[in-house]
């Protein structure tokens, strides 16, 4: 299989993260932050779903499980993009701003899922919710630099 471009397969990232931001904001919006009130697990296990007692226990609704959950499982996959994409950068044979963005936003990965286990282990403490959002913006920031960040041309001898 063909390996795709650092820069397309940071833009693919960029967009996945950006989709991912905007569920987080959903999920937010419609007070789902708790649907799944257990971390990494939702009610002890990866999909609820399949759970007819769980389904029919929790006080919250099908979409807010929905929303919390398909988050989760969203930034699973956005996170191994995230990381590909650093893999990639360091992987070229030099590293400019773009491939730095890309390193940056791969450092910022680990710190943004504990801080998203936290919002629910610490119940959506505002700092940590606040420093969610922050982190988000930095990892979407350092892809989007990645994708279409402009290299700066090496200085020629004079
Ligand atoms: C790259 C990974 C992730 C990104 C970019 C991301 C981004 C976001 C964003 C932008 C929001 C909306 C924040 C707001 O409107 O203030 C959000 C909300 C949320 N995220 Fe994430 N997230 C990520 C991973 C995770 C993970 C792994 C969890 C684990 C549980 C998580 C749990 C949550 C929760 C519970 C909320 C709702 C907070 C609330 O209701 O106040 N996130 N996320």
């Amino acid at each position: 299989m063909r390996r795709l471009p650092f820069r397309r397969l940071a833009a693919v990232t960029a967009a996945s993260t950006f989709l991912l931001m905007l569920v987080g904001a959903y999920t937010k919006a419609i007070g789902a932050g708790l649907a799944c009130p257990d971390w990494p697990t939702c009610y002890g296990t990866w999909v609820p779903f399949l759970h007819p007692a769980v389904m029919a226990e929790t006080p919250y609704s099908t979409l807010q499980v929905a929303a919390e959950w398909v988050h989760r499982t969203l930034a699973a996959g956005t996170g191994l993009l995230i990381a590909a994409t650093a893999v990639a950068a360091w992987r070229r044979e030099s590293l400019d701003r773009p491939e730095w963005a890309a390193l940056g936003a791969g450092a910022l990965l680990p710190v943004q899922v504990v801080l998203g286990g936290l919002t629910v282990t610490e119940s959506l403490a505002p700092l940590i919710v606040t420093a969610h959002l922050g982190t988000a913006i930095l990892i979407f920031a350092g892809v989007v630099a990645a994708a279409v960040g402009r290299r700066v041309p090496s200085q020629a001898a004079s």
